[in-house]
């Protein structure tokens, strides 16, 4: 492990990174090895041409004229759970015979760092305050398991809906212990399936990799587009080949709603034989800073709130709507074949994104710097990069309060995009899932509270009920259990029966 010997010294000069070996000698021994291990991992002229390149792109002035090149998305690859009210039961019978044939797998998202959350564990192990207290991983879980059991109970033959969840280096391990304490919430082990995600260097606006301490380079996951990369070097797409998977749900661990392998998306996506579809939310506010899907230059591709001028996104159709409406989500359908060719022949193509940070770095002196102001930048790529390459691309568009509310932010007052602002989104799609079924709600005098419950002062808001996915994937069966009946909140329904934990004093 001598940095001479080995060739790194040479290595790194070639590279325009030898200070990265600037503090050599005062490492332990321990430290030296680790160091020399990670710079003996990284591909220098790689990463360097990474870094030219992204800069350009990012500096270019492409950007200015995208405004023009915009066109909204078109009628006929649309579909929508508000306009296509009669195709919703077909395309979910489709999609329920695909999973059923166990063609259809799902794909987590779970490798960010959730710095805005803030907590040092995985975002999906997060607890936001339930009454259950699942954790997002847990809600997941037991989506897929009871959207299997939907499955089989229309054909007898056991299916399975593997899971593929991508962690990066810094998540990896706890992640998997976590599903091991917790027994796979009752999944089958060998259907859920771990791999990594790869890491770029932070680097300074020079071009030079940012060291943390004066053994440790500065690594951040390569963004949720390093999805594709992993993908092939991780054995996954030969594991999807191996278990006959021909559709893929795509999906962000952090938005508590996310329908897991959702029949009707796939089922919908499946009909109109799409290589690579989007599930969407309407954008109703122009400043809202959300991604909208849309084509650029004839091809799909989702345009930045940062990218387009007030005036683009002010604009709005005959029907009264913005023209470009489609917000992002990061949810998507891809068949196999696509996923295969972006893999095997688009993912190089792909460039990545540049984000300015402040990034604590050691100085000369190997003092610790705490930076004030955006000091260098990471490199990522973005999981929708790829729908440029679709030959058959569609869009679903779904309702927010039933499908989307990320967490994102730690709870301060009236923040967005919260634990508390999840919990509630979760637990008034509940309510409304019982009411729809027949139920009411009553207060501590016996009063039915009104269906949609008054703001007086924010305290009694909203219903506290909580349908437990093992009863329940989107609402349906609920009826034998509720229609009629009254209930006082709390309202807990799971595999065990409905509990009303007010009135038993819990
Ligand atoms: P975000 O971009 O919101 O990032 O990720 P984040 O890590 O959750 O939070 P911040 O920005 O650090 O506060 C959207 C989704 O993409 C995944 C996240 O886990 C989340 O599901 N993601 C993000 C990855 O899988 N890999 C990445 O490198 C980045």
């Amino acid at each position: 492990m001598d940095p001479n010997t080995s060739g790194l010294v040479q290595k790194l000069a070639e590279a325009g990174q030898s200070h990265l070996l600037q503090f050599w000698k005062e490492l332990s021994p321990k430290d030296q090895q680790e160091l020399f291990q990670d710079l003996q991992g990284i591909d220098f002229l790689e990463i360097n041409g990474f870094f030219k390149s992204a800069m350009e792109t990012s500096s270019s002035t492409k950007h200015e004229k995208m405004d023009g090149r915009m066109e909204p998305v078109p009628r006929e690859v649309l579909g929508s759970v508000t306009r296509d009210r009669e195709s919703l039961k077909d395309w979910e019978v489709k999609g329920l015979d695909c999973i059923a044939q166990s063609k259809v797998a799902v794909l987590l998202l779970a490798g960010g760092q959730g710095t805005r959350l803030g907590v040092s564990y995985p975002k999906g192990m997060y607890d936001v305050g339930l009454p259950s207290h699942k954790t997002l991983f847990q809600i997941q879980a037991e989506r897929i398991l009871k959207l299997q059991q939907l499955a089989e109970q229309k054909t007898t033959v056991k299916c399975c809906v593997p899971w593929y969840i991508m962690t990066s280096g810094r998540t990896m391990e706890s992640t998997k212990d976590f599903f091991s304490q917790h027994k796979y919430f009752g999944l089958d082990k060998n259907n859920v399936i771990f791999f990594q995600q790869g890491m770029l260097p932070a680097m300074d606006y020079s071009g030079k990799i940012i060291l943390e301490s004066k053994g440790k380079l500065s690594m951040a996951p390569d963004g949720n587009g390093g999805l594709y990369r992993a993908l092939g070097n991780q054995g996954i797409l030969d594991d999807m080949q191996r278990r006959g998977v021909e559709f893929i749900h795509v999906y962000c661990v952090d938005n508590i709603l996310v329908k897991v392998a959702d029949p009707t998306f796939i089922g919908f996506c499946v009909q109109k034989g799409a290589d690579c579809g989007a599930k969407v939310v309407e954008k109703t506010n122009p400043t809202e800073a959300v991604g909208v899907v849309c084509k650029v230059d004839g091809h799909y591709q989702v345009v930045e709130y940062s990218e387009i001028t007030l005036a683009t996104a002010e604009k709005r159709s005959s029907d009264g709507r913005l023209m470009f409406n489609a917000g992002n989500v990061a949810n998507h359908f891809f068949s196999f074949s696509f996923l295969r060719d972006v893999v095997q022949k688009y993912e190089p193509q792909l460039q990545h994104h540049v984000a300015q940070k402040k990034i604590p770095f050691v100085d000369d002196q190997g003092q610790l710097i705490k930076p004030e102001k955006p000091n260098g930048i990471k490199m990522e790529k973005f999981v929708f990069d790829i729908f440029q390459f679709a030959k058959t691309f569609v869009v679903y568009e779904v309702l927010r309060e039933d499908e989307f509310s990320p967490l994102k932010n730690a709870d301060t007052q009236d923040g967005k995009d919260t634990p508390t602002t999840a919990r509630h989104a979760l637990m008034s799609l509940h309510h409304r899932w019982v009411l729809n079924a027949g139920g009411h709600f009553i207060d501590e005098n016996g009063r039915r509270v009104p269906a949609i419950p008054s703001l007086k002062d924010g305290t009694d808001l909203p219903i506290k009920c909580e349908i437990s996915p093992l009863v329940s994937y989107a609402g349906e069966g609920l009826e034998e259990l509720v229609k009629g009946r009254e209930f006082q909140a709390t309202l807990m329904i799971d595999e065990r029966g409905v509990h009303e934990l007010v009135k038993n004093g819990v």
